[in-house]
């Protein structure tokens, strides 16, 4: 509701939301504190000026109590990994919840490789999700879930990012985001999908060291048109959407967008599944969300999951 344009006085602000006007008072400050910047003028009201760095713990609480998905998110400056945090969490409810942080000392990625999380330079996220659903179908989850973030990153920051199956996505060759998809199950029905998502935002030095990874700063060239806290919104929105569609759509109603997301096809693909590495060409990804390729002896494989170097 604080719009750039224009003011509006903090009774308009109680009224639509129906909260008290030491409510918005004190969101108000809790805002400013949190780097927005917003003038108040007696008899106009508020007025936005200019969004914060980076994101804004209680933008993002109100965002979750609208979410129709998320009941809770915990916010950390620092943590170990946010993957840890919501393993630990887990038995604390039984809803979906997000946990959030600004910086990860041990981040971790796929394979156990180390996921590097300097504060304030990138979003890290760890979504809680409770589908009783067989554990089969999480091979499914990874292909909506793709495709929801990619879309959150080119709605709110105009770039065109591509997905690299199964669990990256690319911006202009290089890697921006990458997620990791873990579960917790009994008698083959999942429990929790603990999904950990890290989005190379802003600039930094740590990152240099790995010429395959890009960032959102490097590729739009300026920190000031970045708006974090509208990135969160699409995310919010799109995740919802995406696993809704999960758990009621085959994988056939989004199987054509999730191709035109794709970066993989028509690249001879360097593959390593369970140990072992051969090249091959992607043909399709099937009905199951398995990636179907050929091989240089030309047979056609099916994979599940693997570890792809284009
Ligand atoms: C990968 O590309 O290997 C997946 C990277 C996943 C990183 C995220 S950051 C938030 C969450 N917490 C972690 O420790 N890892 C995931």
């Amino acid at each position: 509701m604080l719009d750039r344009e224009q003011f509006i006085s903090g009774q308009n602000i109680a009224d639509t939301l129906g909260v008290s006007r030491t409510a918005i008072w004190k969101t108000i400050q809790s805002l400013k504190e949190e780097g927005y910047s917003i003038e108040s003028v007696t008899s106009k009201g508020y007025h936005l000026k200019n969004p914060p760095k980076y994101l804004s713990p209680t933008a993002l609480s109100v965002l979750i109590g609208q979410s129709g998905l998320f009941s809770n998110v915990e916010y950390f400056t620092t943590t170990p990994s946010t993957q840890k945090e919501a393993f630990r969490m887990l038995s604390e409810t039984k809803d979906s919840f997000m946990v959030v942080a600004e910086e990860q000392t041990q981040g971790r990625g796929r394979f156990d490789r180390h996921w590097d999380s300097p504060g304030k330079t990138g979003i890290y996220i760890s979504l809680v999700l409770r589908p009783n659903i067989p554990i089969t179908e999480i091979i499914r989850f990874n292909l909506f879930i793709s495709l929801a973030i990619s879309k959150s990153l080119d709605e709110a920051f105009g770039v065109d990012t591509g997905i690299k199956w199964p669990n990256d996505i690319y911006l202009d060759d290089k890697k921006i985001c990458g997620f990791l998809t873990e579960v917790v199950s009994e008698s083959g029905v999942i429990n929790a999908i603990i999904c950990g998502i890290g989005i190379n935002i802003f600039k930094d030095d740590s990152r240099l060291k790995i010429p395959t990874a890009t960032s959102i700063e490097d590729i739009i060239g300026s920190s000031e048109k970045i708006d974090v806290d509208s990135f969160m919104e699409r995310f919010l929105d799109n995740i919802e959407i995406y696993y809704n569609r999960f758990l009621n759509e085959p994988f056939s109603l989004i199987r054509e967008d999730w191709k035109e997301k794709s970066i993989i096809f028509g690249k001879e693909l360097r593959i390593t599944e369970t140990g072992s590495m051969f090249m091959a060409r992607a043909l399709d990804i099937n009905e199951d969300g398995f990636l179907e390729v050929l091989d240089e002896e030309g047979n056609i494989r099916k994979i599940i999951s693997a570890d792809i170097e284009l």
